[in-house]
């Protein structure tokens, strides 16, 4: 047990501190994880075929709702396609009340139409009016796909926890929705967020070859071929040559707990959490459970009797009082003394710090944030290795990689390190990880206009 903040702080740099030998451990087992994924025994990472067959080929045309469930949002757009790589959108942001994600399935999916109904109404006038709708639906869950317009939700994750929903095809319960409400809307391509990013990443430049997530949850898809799928070995009859866009679910990741370096304060996070033993590697890394993982910490130095002598802590024990944002601010914090910090402190919690505190808990948050990005560079470089791409681009959305401070350097020099590229400058990086523009909703957009003209084509 550390007896000064001294000791205390070296002690979370040996806790915290991923080097480049276990990214490059951590790296050449992701690897044989991806592979696992795809083949008949199945993983623990899902590799689920998305049955997006195609590159987009910037030719798509045409208007098309857009429906975004993620983590924190409920988006609407309606998109129209050039058909010259460049589109229009426009979106209205629908708050998601915290009780609907743990409560019922009917209250959710409702919610969702009515968004919906308000979104067209606001800009097509009356329902009554509108023709027939092709929505793309990304549903930023795990679900198990046998066809575009289907999806079988495996597990909520991202603290999601609605009964009545997992193991069942949610297109049809939304389809339900709309109906009830004579919406005249087609669920025509169901899509995982990262799926999104990468068909509308690569529609706006065809050098992006990955999407990845970086937010409340954390993802990856790319293109495979069929022939690199073993477990669709009799299920689909095409050439081996086939692309298949694979939305991977990384974020299960060593579920089994054989290669990440997990503390005692990671531990706990899953423990409490509504779905323990799963998404381990996202647990680690993505927006949910960063500031979580520092309050356990910070909880911890007080509990010895190291922070916050005789203050009342109660308000801070409520779990999930902070999120990533509070970490982004101590880690901004421009003055010498930390005192954005002790602002903080004090205005949310009450709590006074001494300056020798907030120097601990500025490392601290550092430390958390930087593991997670180079962490994350892990799943990327793995994925490169996998499929043998070696210069390439990773369109990248999410709150992590757009909002937290340094996210993007400090994965880049992860990435450099694990593949030794001999500069550290980012410009000169044969893989990057760029941000994405608008993934979910243009590439649910392009999705569904390649599914009708492979439905025009009789494929
Ligand atoms: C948004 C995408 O920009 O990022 C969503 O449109 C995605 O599809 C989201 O789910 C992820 O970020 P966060 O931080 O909201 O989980
Ligand atoms: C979670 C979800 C996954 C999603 C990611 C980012 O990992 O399981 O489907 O892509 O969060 O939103």
């Amino acid at each position: 047990v550390p007896r000064n903040l001294l000791d205390q702080i070296k002690a979370f740099e040996e806790l915290f501190t991923v080097d480049t030998a276990k990214l490059n451990e951590i790296v050449d087992h992701f690897v044989s994880e991806l592979k696992k994924g795809l083949s008949k025994e199945g993983g623990s990472i899902p590799m689920i075929p998305t049955f997006v067959m195609d590159w987009p080929t910037g030719k798509e045309k045409g208007a098309y709702l857009a429906l975004d469930m993620g983590g924190t949002n409920l988006r609407v757009c309606e998109i129209i396609l050039d058909g010259n790589r460049s589109f229009d959108t426009i979106q209205s942001k629908y708050h998601m009340p915290p009780e609907l994600k743990v409560g019922d399935s009917e209250a959710l999916w409702d919610y969702v139409a009515e968004c919906m109904e308000a979104f067209i109404a606001s800009y097509h006038g009356s329902i009554e009016e509108v023709e027939k709708l092709h929505l793309g639906f990304t549903f930023s869950y795990p679900c198990t796909q046998y066809a575009i317009n289907h999806g079988i939700l495996q597990r909520w994750t991202k603290g999601f926890d609605i009964e009545g929903v997992e193991g069942k095809d949610v297109v049809p319960m939304l389809a339900k929705a709309f109906e009830k409400r004579n919406l005249p809307i087609t669920v025509t391509a169901l899509i995982n967020d990262t799926t999104g990013t990468l068909v509308a990443s690569n529609y706006t430049d065809p050098s992006f070859k990955m999407g990845v997530i970086f937010g409340t949850g954390c993802n990856a898809a790319y293109y495979d071929t069929l022939g690199n799928i073993p477990k669709l070995e009799g299920k689909v009859s095409l050439p081996p040559d086939t692309p298949m866009a694979i939305n991977t679910e990384w974020g299960a990741f060593d579920n089994e707990k054989v290669v990440l370096p997990r503390t005692k304060y990671d531990v706990q996070v899953d423990e409490e959490s509504p779905r323990p033993g799963q998404q381990c590697f996202e647990k680690l890394i993505s927006g949910l459970y960063l500031a979580e993982i520092f309050r356990l910490c910070v909880l911890d130095m007080h509990d010895c009797g190291l922070i916050f002598e005789n203050l009342d802590v109660t308000a801070f024990r409520k779990p999930y009082c902070i999120d990533a944002s509070f970490l982004a601010m101590i880690e901004m914090d421009p003055f010498e003394n930390l005192s954005e910090t002790e602002e903080l402190f004090l205005t949310k919690f009450g709590l006074k710090t001494t300056e020798p505190e907030r120097k601990l808990f500025r490392r601290l948050a550092e430390l958390i944030g930087t593991r997670s990005a180079r962490l994350s560079a892990c799943g990327v470089a793995a994925i490169a290795k996998k499929t043998g791409m070696t210069e390439f681009h990773a369109g990248a959305d999410g709150s992590v990689f757009n909002k937290y401070p340094f996210f993007r350097e400090r994965g880049a020099e992860a990435l450099s390190e694990i593949f030794n590229w001999p500069s550290k400058k980012q410009k000169d990086h044969p893989i990057k990880i760029l941000p994405a523009e608008d993934g979910s909703g243009v590439g649910a957009a392009l999705i569904a206009a390649m599914t009708l003209s492979r439905q025009e084509r009789g494929e």
